[in-house]
């Protein structure tokens, strides 16, 4: 059965919300969904769907100990997801990651790149909105549900529209 890895690092906490809406919306599919922080050093040879995200810090920078193990792993027939949270200079970062497991073999299935509003988001005082949440959980449920090959059942659609329950 495949399985999938929400794996994030998250310094103030806003992109370890987001990963939760990943997960939250992947597991719901019925696939098999763990949610990781790269502190737990979580093996990536075990999944088919790993989503790896972190807020962006320092002049772009993604977090060290995720690229760490996106650069130990061999992702020859595994898909990757790549997301973050940032103060407004994140979304050519998370390109940058996506292209470089991209090349590292990966089959790279999305990008999600949350900008936090405001001075406090620079300083990494940001959260994220309902918005960015609902976002969230259908991009981790659309990428669950491209792995399995199935489409959304059409009262599922109904809710999934109405937005992300917590
Ligand atoms: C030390 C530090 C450096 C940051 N540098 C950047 C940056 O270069 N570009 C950017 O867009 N956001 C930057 N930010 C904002 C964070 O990316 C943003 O607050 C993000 O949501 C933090 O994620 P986290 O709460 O998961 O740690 C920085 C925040 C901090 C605390």
């Amino acid at each position: 059965m495949p399985k999938a890895l929400v794996l994030y690092a998250s310094g103030q906490g806003a992109s370890e919300e987001i990963a939760r809406a990943i997960y939250g919306g992947a597991s719901e599919t019925g696939l098999e969904t763990n949610l990781a922080s790269a502190a737990l050093a979580p093996t990536v040879a075990d999944y088919d769907l790993v989503f790896l995200g972190s807020g962006i810090y320092g002049f772009g920078r993604f977090d060290s100990k995720v690229l760490a193990l996106a650069r130990q792993a061999n992702w020859q027939g595994k898909r990757a997801c790549v997301f973050a949270t940032h103060g407004g200079r994140g979304k050519a970062h998370v390109e940058a990651v996506a292209a470089e497991l991209e090349g590292r073999g990966a089959r790279l299935c999305g990008t999600l790149s949350i900008q936090l509003p405001g001075l406090a988001a620079m300083i990494g005082k940001g959260k994220p909105s309902e918005t960015d949440m609902v976002r969230a959980f259908a991009f981790g449920e659309k990428q669950a549900y491209d792995l399995i090959g199935r489409r959304p059942a059409k009262d599922q659609e109904k809710s999934r529209i109405k937005g992300y329950r917590k």
